[in-house]
């Protein structure tokens, strides 16, 4: 029997807020999981994608889930049968895709169901029922039908949330395997908090960990306009002139954001904020800082550590740390604690040692 998979992708996560599915899970969008876990199954011969995904072939989905899956049915080639899995359920694991399919070999239709735990209470005009619990199922997918059948289904019955409902509706009964409570399905931000818990301790899930070091270097020379202001980490310092440049020249933030975006892989400071940009003159280097922490964020980095040493002969340093600590980690939104700054004179050496600018470097580590 030629199975081809399909994965509906093309929900707009309405109840999540966001495209749920490009969420990151350990270190993989979270459709990816239930889409490598089927594209490597022996007794699947093909993925199809349903609704637009990078760096995989797809194709477009419509505007309920039924209609996406009745977008992919037309690209199942000459299949026998169809194993459809939500790409919302990145728990999926390969001895439920084998308990489908082997079941599929006596029935037309199987799908995954799970018992009720919880007790249902139904308030309807006439009353509260409480649901007698042993006789309901929590749906969940694989959901397996034969093609021909799942065609008909689709294109008769009205609107179903699952595929099972379109064929009950015209009369085909569906055999229920045990699902698995952890293959449950992201929907709320609360799903998604339990799934990035959970993906450690999953047993077909490898563990990932990874950490990255970037550096980050800057210095910038002081303006001989005495209103300047100076600021250094966030913090403004009284009593000495500013920085020459053209945002706010915070020599510690534009460090701390190279050594960020190094880490990651993401290019440098003047990549992202182009020092002839409008918008950034004498702009808060907050924004800088802000923005590469959203960066790599949504390439599922976690901001782990910052050191920083300052390079200068004047202002004091030390006596600020823990303010401008605390302002790189509001800036960062991560906590005060993740942060090191360090400072020290040049002795007297060099541009910086006659007192002619400020430098800074940065060592970020990131994992995920
Ligand atoms: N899905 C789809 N096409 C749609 C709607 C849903 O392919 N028009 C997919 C989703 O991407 C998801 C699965 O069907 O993998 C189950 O849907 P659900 O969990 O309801 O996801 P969303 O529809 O995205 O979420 P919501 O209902 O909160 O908008
Ligand atoms: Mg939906």
């Amino acid at each position: 029997m030629r199975v081809v998979a399909l994965l509906p992708a093309a929900g707009r996560g309405e109840r999540f807020g966001r495209d749920k599915l490009e969420m990151p899970l350990g270190g993989r969008p979270l459709w990816r999981w239930s889409y490598d876990l089927l594209a490597s199954h022996p007794r699947i011969a093909h993925v199809v994608v349903i609704g637009e995904r990078t760096g995989v072939p797809w194709v477009p989905g419509g505007a309920t889930r039924q209609a996406s899956v009745t977008q992919g049915l037309a690209h199942v080639g000459d299949a026998d049968a169809v194993l459809i899995h939500d790409a919302a359920r990145p728990f999926l694991t390969s001895t439920l895709i084998d308990r489908v399919l082997d079941a599929l070999a006596e029935h037309p239709s199987v799908a995954a169901a799970v018992p009720v735990t919880d007790t249902i209470r139904a308030t309807t005009e006439a009353g509260v029922t409480i649901l007698d619990r042993s006789r309901l199922l929590a749906m969940q997918t694989p959901q397996a039908a034969r093609v021909e059948l799942l065609r008909r289904a689709l294109a008769e019955a009205g609107e179903f949330t699952d595929d099972v409902g379109a064929l009950e509706a015209i009369g085909i009964a569906t055999h229920f395997v045990l699902g698995e409570r952890r293959n449950f399905k992201i929907t709320a931000e609360e799903d998604y908090w339990m799934a990035t818990t959970l993906i450690d301790r999953a047993t077909d899930a490898p563990r990932v960990l990874e950490t990255r070091t970037g550096l980050g270097y800057d210095v910038h020379a002081f303006s001989t306009d005495l209103l300047r202001p100076l600021w250094l980490g966030g913090v403004r310092f009284e009593g000495t002139p500013g920085l020459l440049g053209h945002s706010d020249a915070d020599v510690v933030a534009h460090a701390v954001v190279d050594a960020i975006l190094g880490a990651a892989g993401l290019g440098d400071i003047g990549v992202h904020f182009a020092n002839d940009d409008a918008r950034w003159k004498d702009a808060p280097s907050a924004l800088f800082l802000k923005e590469a922490a959203t960066m790599v964020r949504t390439e599922g980095w976690a901001l782990i550590h910052i050191d920083v040493s300052v390079l200068a002969e004047k202002p004091r340093i030390m006596v600020r740390r823990n303010e401008m600590c605390a302002a790189i980690a509001e800036a960062l939104g991560i906590e005060a604690n993740r942060i090191s700054i360090k400072a020290t004179t040049n002795e007297g050496l060099g541009a910086i040692g006659r007192g002619e600018g400020i430098a800074a470097f940065a060592v970020a580590t990131l994992s995920r």
